[in-house]
């Protein structure tokens, strides 16, 4: 096994097997570690490295999937998370809080955003709504949470725009196969992590209304994170508890409670934190290429 000595002291660099070549895939080890052993010769320990001895147990020599394997397992969660091209770019290191007339709201936006990824807990099941007006970067801090807890977390995560979700499970229900329609919506259920973009952007119908119920109440009872982006103000549905008059209602823009549905609306507080964003379109105030 060829080992490149790097710098003084005790880190070195071993070939790792999945790319092989020098140069990269390089793992990084002490010296007291076997590197990854996709290398060795037993199949028994492919792509795993055994731990650093502890000085109390120095028998103990506990071995652990080797770093190449955790990365190339995050890559195909992140092939299989969905996320749009257009918004591959996004990440929270990205989203720039310094820049003239940037509203204080964005810069509390993400301080949450990064904190939820960072201190994110499977069991604990809460999410995110994020609420606020166009271009805002609502889309850019759910895509930059998800590919954190992906890279750095190994979490399952998938995004799916409303519109096109909704689509998929009518398109898969239209077939009148029913079992392509659960096809669409188990890895819905399912994900450790999903981000439901732009809530409420289709006109809602009953069939609409049920589909959300479903799917939020089917995470939520499963105690699974949603993270959710919505340009609709959070207030209450037109009529809901005598909150607005019939004629007020009639000029008001519609709102997150007409979209949804009261008990829906109520349901999403009881599973997300809220973050409000305040502000300009950034697409519409810079339009440089460097921020798209
Ligand atoms: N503060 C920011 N820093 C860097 N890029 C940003 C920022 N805000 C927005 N962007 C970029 O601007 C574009 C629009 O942002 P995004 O789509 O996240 O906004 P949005 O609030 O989701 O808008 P919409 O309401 O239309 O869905 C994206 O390409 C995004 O990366
Ligand atoms: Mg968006």
């Amino acid at each position: 096994m060829s080992t490149v000595k790097i710098r003084a002291g005790s880190l070195f660099r071993t070939p790792c097997s999945r790319i092989g070549a020098a140069g990269a895939g390089f793992e990084e080890r002490n010296d007291d570690q076997k590197g990854c052993q996709t290398i060795g010769s037993s199949k028994t320990q492919a792509g795993r490295k055994t731990l650093p001895a502890r000085s109390s147990a120095p028998k103990d020599r506990r071995v652990t999937r080797c770093d190449c394997q955790l990365r190339a397992r995050n890559q195909t969660l992140l092939a299989a998370a969905n996320i749009p091209r257009r918004y591959e770019h996004c990440e929270l290191a990205s989203y720039t809080i310094d820049f003239p007339g940037a509203n204080p709201s964005l810069a509390f936006a993400h301080l949450a955003a990064s904190k939820f990824a960072q201190e994110y807990d499977p069991r604990d099941g809460t999410g995110l709504l994020i609420i606020g007006k166009i271009g805002t970067g609502k889309t850019h801090l759910a895509v930059g949470i998800t590919k954190d807890l992906i890279l750095n977390k190994g979490i399952s995560c998938l995004f799916y725009d409303y519109r096109e979700l909704l689509k998929e499970i009518q398109n898969s229900y239209n077939a009148a196969v029913q079992t392509t329609e659960l096809d669409v919506l188990r890895p819905v259920f399912e994900a450790d992590v999903l981000v439901l973009d732009e809530l409420g952007a289709v006109k809602p119908t009953e069939w609409v209304w049920d589909t959300v119920s479903l799917i939020l109440n089917t995470r939520y009872n499963d105690n699974r994170t949603t993270i959710i982006t919505t340009n609709f103000e959070d207030q209450p549905a037109a009529g809901a508890n005598g909150s607005v008059s019939p004629a007020r209602a009639a000029s008001r823009s519609e709102t997150l409670g007409d979209r949804i549905g009261e008990r829906m609306r109520s349901r999403l507080h009881e599973m997300c934190r809220v973050i409000r964003m305040e502000g300009e379109d950034f697409r519409q105030k810079f339009r440089s290429a460097s921020f798209r």
